[in-house]
């Protein structure tokens, strides 16, 4: 099946190929011819068709194995003029020859790049496959170092897959982009207008279309002006076009290109919201036409090369997101490409990539045929490189069909064109270089308040290169006084101590070893109410055909649900609660027909942050059974007081995160409305009075169980403490008629209503109070 398709779309792609040669021919110059060297298969090579280039007959270089295997099977239909030691073969081939070629003998691509002489096919010969190249090139290749660090860390950690992902979906949604259709020029418009969104507010960005005489379709550029050297050129590209065998009308090919179109509009998005300025020019292009024949990216290089235009280095994305090897990113190094880049690029990800968060692993490969875009730069002599999704025969067996979809890509949410967009941030920031940060001592951008609480915001800017430190003021809206934090390190800021339900805003200015920016324009937030719910990441079940949440209890919450087709918002129903307080939580699964094993877990937002950290599980546990579940916990003494959200989560056979989406199960959300325990608040007041302290600090002295739900607790009392008394008090302050006696164990409280009590134990030198709950906790209502 997969070979079937790949033969398919070798067909193609030869007739697309054998299309588009009169195109290529016009644009080289013409040569005179030079001798055969190495002629040493002329006798048997019909030499009619040596002389003259015909109709039916071109000049080309290949493979020399390809060139030797055509040749014994069809010795009339290729000449081979001369082989160079890297294994490549310059010959004479009829179009009978170069179609025996694709049939027989490969499955993908050419197989052999076109020569509009036979100077020019004896030429490439000379050139040597970079991987292997010991000799110097002709061409002048600059070296790069890596000194960007932070700017690239923060860059890195910015790329978002799922905005990739948005892209290519987006892409694919215009049906078609082959180059004769309106759709593809569509295409290309609608991505002007989202890149020049992306660069809002930079004069030193400029967004435009470039239209070319081979096709209607326009490619896209958009160039950042270099601050220090503008006329060195560094430059990112790929194809926004798209074909398909079914007539082209159905060609969504979201692998081939739209991913690498995504993955460079991710790169774009970040420098901007990095506020990058280049030393050098950077330019992103969005190519026309490459499925006919590199149409575009030929023109453009052709143009740049009439210019003279110094470009430094060239990198072309094309597939970014099937990851079909076991490597992430394959480097193409086949003549076309450069060594020189290529290493550079190794480098780059042994250096930024080797482990952490960011981490990728790299391998080659080699296409062998004018494959993709690079292809244009280097006829032209430009250092070029192309990071690939997989080594080529691994590559998505989907292009060139109407199944080149993002449903049918293999990971989640574009995470392999990710890896790409870091590669070319990577690149881009080492080789363009960041202007430098003493000498343009920048405001900071991008300002952000995140993790909003009652009291508390975390606020963050974007990294300044060459900041010393930074300084923040802050003020509520409205007044005119500024309260002003200086020398912060890092580029955000966890501010505290805040009013709730209240409107502030703040500014950043960066200071520098001799100079200082103005404070940046002023950022808004607002403060929750106490009784404000915070804003949750999204977590959910999609199928309960077999098991959801059945039934939830928790103080005033008793809900018996049933299935909510994987998420219940329940956040209108509310428990009430208070810190330093044991309360139990109940839960109940309900299955179709027979039960099966759940993993559960619950979270309460007991800082009320926005997040569900692990230290505020309150239920971790598993069970095959439909019958409750019940377990205690205690809000913590710290508990921040206000609304705040609880999430039940059920998954089938295996645990969850807070944020988890995932197949069988369910969760739910509610409310937890966190007040002030009156009690303990009592207890301290009376602490002011008479000196006593509430919650003992004496190892093993507890009380057990806590509430207590029969007749009986357990009193752990130091063995050898000297007591004088132990009363018992309820709540209102008035004492039991409950003896308790010193080293009774086992407390009989059968008598006792529900409710709270205090237990008095009167050390010699000073008075320990604890405190216990009997029946169940009642003690908001
Ligand atoms: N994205 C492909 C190139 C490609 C495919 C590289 C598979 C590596 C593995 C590109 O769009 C393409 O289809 N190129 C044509 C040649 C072009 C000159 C028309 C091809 O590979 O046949
Ligand atoms: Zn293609």
């Amino acid at each position: 099946m997969k070979t079937k398709k790949l033969l398919l779309s070798a067909f193609l792609c030869l007739f697309i190929f054998s299309q588009i040669q009169p195109i290529w021919a016009q644009n080289r110059h013409q040569r005179s011819p030079k001798t055969v060297k190495n002629d040493t298969d002329a006798k048997s090579f019909n030499q009619s068709r040596t002389i003259q280039k015909s109709e039916e007959s071109f000049f080309a270089t290949m493979d020399s194995k390809d060139a030797q295997a055509l040749k014994s099977k069809w010795p009339n239909e290729i000449l081979i003029l001369s082989s160079n030691e890297d294994g490549i073969s310059a010959v004479h081939l009829t179009e009978k020859g170069a179609h025996e070629l694709h049939r027989k003998i490969l499955v993908h691509g050419p197989g052999y790049v076109y020569h509009s002489s036979q100077e020019s096919a004896l030429q490439a010969l000379q050139r040597k496959i970079p991987s292997q190249n010991k000799s110097v090139t002709s061409k002048e290749v600059a070296t790069f170092s890596i000194d960007q660090d932070a700017v690239v860390q923060q860059a890195l950690d910015l790329v978002d897959n799922t905005n990739i992902a948005t892209t290519i979906q987006n892409l694919e949604d215009y049906g078609t982009r082959y180059h004769t259709y309106s759709s593809a020029t569509d295409a290309v418009t609608d991505m002007k207008a989202h890149w020049e969104s992306l660069a809002a507010s930079r004069s030193d960005v400029s967004v435009q279309l470039v239209n070319h005489n081979s096709t209607n379709m326009p490619s896209l550029v958009m160039t950042i002006t270099g601050s220090a050297f503008p006329e060195e050129y560094v430059i990112i590209g790929g194809h926004i076009d798209s074909t398909s065998g079914s007539g082209n009308s159905n060609s969504p090919g979201a692998d081939d290109n739209a991913s690498g179109i995504a993955s460079i509009t991710e790169a774009i998005r970040v420098l901007m919201a990095i506020d990058f300025q280049p030393e050098r020019t950077v330019e992103f292009m969005a190519y026309a036409a490459e499925e006919v024949g590199l149409r575009g990216s030929e023109e453009i290089a052709i143009d740049y090369k009439d210019r003279n235009v110094n470009v430094k280095s060239v990198v072309q994305l094309d597939m970014t997101n099937y990851a079909g090897s076991s490597e992430d990113v394959y480097l193409m190094t086949d003549t076309y490409t450069d060594n020189t880049l290529n290493n550079f690029l190794m480098q780059l990800m042994d250096h930024y990539n080797a482990s952490g968060t960011h981490q990728l692993t790299y391998g080659t490969s080699i296409c062998n045929y004018g494959c993709s875009d690079h292809y244009s730069w280097a006829q032209q002599g430009y250092a070029v490189s192309f990071p690939f999704e997989a080594s080529f025969g691994d590559h998505n067996p989907n292009i060139h069909t109407p199944n080149d979809t993002y449903e049918n890509s293999p990971l989640p949410n574009a995470t392999h064109a990710a890896k790409f967009t870091k590669l070319a941030l990577e690149y881009i920031i080492e080789t363009a270089k960041s202007a430098d940060g003493t000498d343009n001592c920048y405001t900071p951008s991008s300002l952000s308040a995140s993790n909003i609480t009652t009291t508390s915001a975390e606020l963050s800017w974007s990294m300044v290169n060459g900041a010393e430190n930074y300084s923040l003021r802050y003020r509520l809206q409205g007044e005119d006084q500024w309260n002003t934090l200086s020398e912060i390190q890092s580029a955000n800021y966890n501010l505290e101590n805040l009013s709730p339900e209240s409107d502030y805003e703040f500014q950043v200015q960066t200071i520098c070893a001799s100079q200082s920016s103005a404070f940046s324009s002023s950022q808004s937030f607002s403060t929750l109410s106490e009784n404000q719910l915070p804003v949750y990441c999204q977590s959910s079940g999609s199928n309960t055909y077999y098991e959801w949440i059945e039934m939830v209890e928790l103080n005033e919450i008793s809900n018996t649900s049933g299935s909510d087709n994987g998420y219940g918002d329940y956040s209108n129903q509310v428990a009430n609660v208070s810190p330093n307080t044991q309360y139990q939580l109940t839960v109940k699964a309900g299955f179709r027909s027979q039960s099966y094993l759940e993993y559960w877990k619950a979270w309460i937002d007991f800082n009320r942050n926005g997040t569900y950290e692990a230290s505020e599980e309150v239920l971790n546990t598993s069970s095959s059974s439909s019958a409750n579940i019940s377990i205690n916990f205690t809000v913590p003494t710290e508990a921040s007081l206000g609304r705040t959200g609880m999430r039940i989560s059920m998954r089938y056979n295996t645990g969850q995160a807070s944020c988890d989406n995932f197949n069988f199960g369910e969760v739910e959300d509610y409310a937890i409305q966190i007040n002030e325990n009156t009690f303990a608040a009592r207890s301290n007041s009376e602490k002011n009075h008479s000196s006593i302290t509430i919650d003992s600090k004496v190892e093993n002295l507890i009380v057990y169980p806590n509430p207590v739900h029969d007749n009986f607790f357990h009193l752990n009392l130091e063995k050898d403490s000297k007591i004088q008394s132990i009363k018992l008090f309820n709540n209102l302050g008035h004492e039991e008629n409950l003896k308790i006696i010193r080293n009774e164990e086992k407390i009989d409280i059968g008598n006792l209503k529900n409710g709270i009590y205090f237990i008095h134990i009167q050390f010699e030198e000073r008075l320990e109070i604890l405190r216990f709950v009997k029946g169940t906790n009642t003690i908001d209502k």
